[in-house]
């Protein structure tokens, strides 16, 4: 059943950028399209470029072709007469005033504010909307949503927290990590929480390990000065994978109806963290190939001696009574031989093998798929046929395309769904960003130690082998189990 939201404003800070262009537009257009956007509802639009009403629609009508295809011109013109344009600068209080008085005229009390911009801006906006009074209203709601990245190490992220809380409400505050809604990420609550025979073997009774991986094709796409001031560790690391992490380590919440009850058990996991050892972690950066791709030193905006990386792999352990003794692999890049992001529980093998053959036999693997083509696999062990026993790997699968027919909502649709709703269960809450911070600030001060190179295309670095070599286990790819 599809829920319609409150009538709103939705204002987009910095909507003439390539976030605006890519996901929020497709996805408040998809919400319009399913009725889950109050037909009564606006979109505003503010940026510093000198646009109108008729100017934003266009550019965001070209956006919406190039990004979602088929565009219906009736829903797009329905959509489109309410967006609106206000011009204005980051700094400057004027500009907030007269967006006040345009949200005004406009009627709508209730708003949501989108920090689509570079994070620099987001105290000015903060404080800009406080010094219009547009952060609070009696009777009425005023939600912001902060992109990521959320600070940039510990100290920063405080300031942050620090300076956001002055004006807005915990619970007006809604970060963004759009990790949190793939279906996968979501299923893996369903998976756990909602049958009988997975949570008596989640824990180190049962489970060997557990890997993580999030591996990418693409380099760094145009973003090179960005990322040469954020780096894998903060640009996924530190958000992504460690909310994944705290998803398959959490205790049962006792209820996904209230966020903080969600949030809770997420920052307990991601509190007990225990510090990397040097010795635990690789980090990386990719060198060109042989077919001409360029190496990260040589991409646009990047310093030509970069020690920045663009590939990590760290063993992470929980202090706690589940998961003491069970390491966390790890790892990220960009630039591999494909994009491709699943967690994989390794169970042990099992203690004594009846049967003559080789042993020991493998440890059965949940890997449960987010990209591509997300679903869950149980890979197990059984009889080959024929005479004797020979044992051989199979699989159990299950992949969300073919068994629900139903279009998978793009992660951005979902979350903004939900910031409308009220509901921040998949956002982050501010001791949750700032345990993350924590649990990665010693992949952060590696002082002036260079990442090793890897190959653009390949596996990354082969010391990420080395990393679980040493402990006697393989990082998982289809076909090594
Ligand atoms: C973003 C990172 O948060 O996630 C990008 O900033 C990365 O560097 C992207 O490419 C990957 O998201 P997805 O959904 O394509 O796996």
């Amino acid at each position: 059943m599809t829920e319609r939201s409150p009538r709103c404003a939705f204002v987009i800070f910095g909507v003439t950028g390539d976030l605006a262009a890519r996901k929020l537009l497709p996805a408040l257009y998809a919400l319009h399209v399913d009725g889950r956007l109050h037909p009564d509802s606006v979109v505003v639009g503010y940026a510093r470029s000198d646009l109108d009403d008729e100017g934003l629609r266009q550019r965001l009508r070209d956006a919406l072709g190039e990004h979602l295809g088929d565009v219906d011109d009736a829903d797009w013109d329905a959509l489109a007469g309410r967006i609106h344009y206000v011009r204005g600068g980051y700094d400057e209080p004027d500009d907030y005033e007269r967006l006040a008085r345009r949200l005004a005229e406009l009627g709508r009390d209730d708003h949501v504010y989108y920090t689509s911009t570079p994070p620099e801006t987001y105290c000015p906006i903060v404080e800009g909307l406080a010094s219009a009074g547009l952060h609070r209203q009696s009777g009425a709601f005023r939600r912001l949503v902060i992109e990521k990245p959320f600070g940039h190490d510990l100290d920063s992220a405080r300031q942050l927290n620090a300076r956001v809380q002055e004006h807005f409400d915990e619970r007006q505050l809604f970060r963004i990590d759009h990790y949190l809604a793939k279906e996968t990420a979501q299923n893996l609550a369903v998976l756990r929480f909602g049958n009988a025979i997975f949570e008596p073997v989640w824990s180190n009774r049962f489970i060997d390990h557990v890997q993580i991986t999030m591996a990418e094709d693409i380099g760094v796409e145009g973003r090179g000065a960005f990322y040469e001031a954020s780096g894998v560790i903060r640009d996924v690391f530190q958000n992504h994978l460690l909310q994944l992490l705290a998803l398959v380590a959490m205790e049962p919440p006792t209820t996904f109806s209230d966020a903080d009850a969600v949030r809770d058990e997420k920052v307990k996991v991601l509190r007990a963290l225990a510090c990397i050892s040097p010795h635990d972690a690789v980090l990386g950066q990719y060198v060109g190939d042989d077919d001409g791709t360029v190496g990260y030193q040589q991409e646009e905006g990047v310093d030509p001696d970069s020690h920045t990386a663009t590939y990590a792999a760290a063993m992470f352990e929980l202090k706690t009574w589940r998961w003491a003794g069970v390491p966390f692999y790890v790892r990220s890049g960009k630039r591999l031989a494909s994009k491709a992001s699943e967690i994989v529980l390794v169970f042990k093998t099992p203690p004594h093998v009846p049967f003559d053959g080789p042993t020991p036999l493998p440890g059965d693997r949940l890997v449960l798929r987010l990209v591509p083509d997300e679903g869950i696999s149980l890979r197990f062990n059984a009889k080959i046929p024929g005479q004797g026993i020979d044992v051989g790997r199979v699989s159990l699968d299950f992949a969300y395309r073919t068994h629900f027919e139903r279009r998978i909502p793009d992660p951005y649709e979902t979350l903004l769904s939900d910031v409308l709703a009220g509901d921040a269960t998949l956002f982050m809450r501010a001791d949750e960003v700032e345990a993350q911070w924590r649990a990665v600030a010693p992949l952060l001060d590696r002082g002036d130690e260079r990442p090793v190179p890897y190959r653009a295309g390949s596996l990354g670095p082969p010391e990420a082998d080395t990393l679980l070599e040493r402990q006697r286990r393989t990082w998982h790819s289809p076909g090594s189990d």
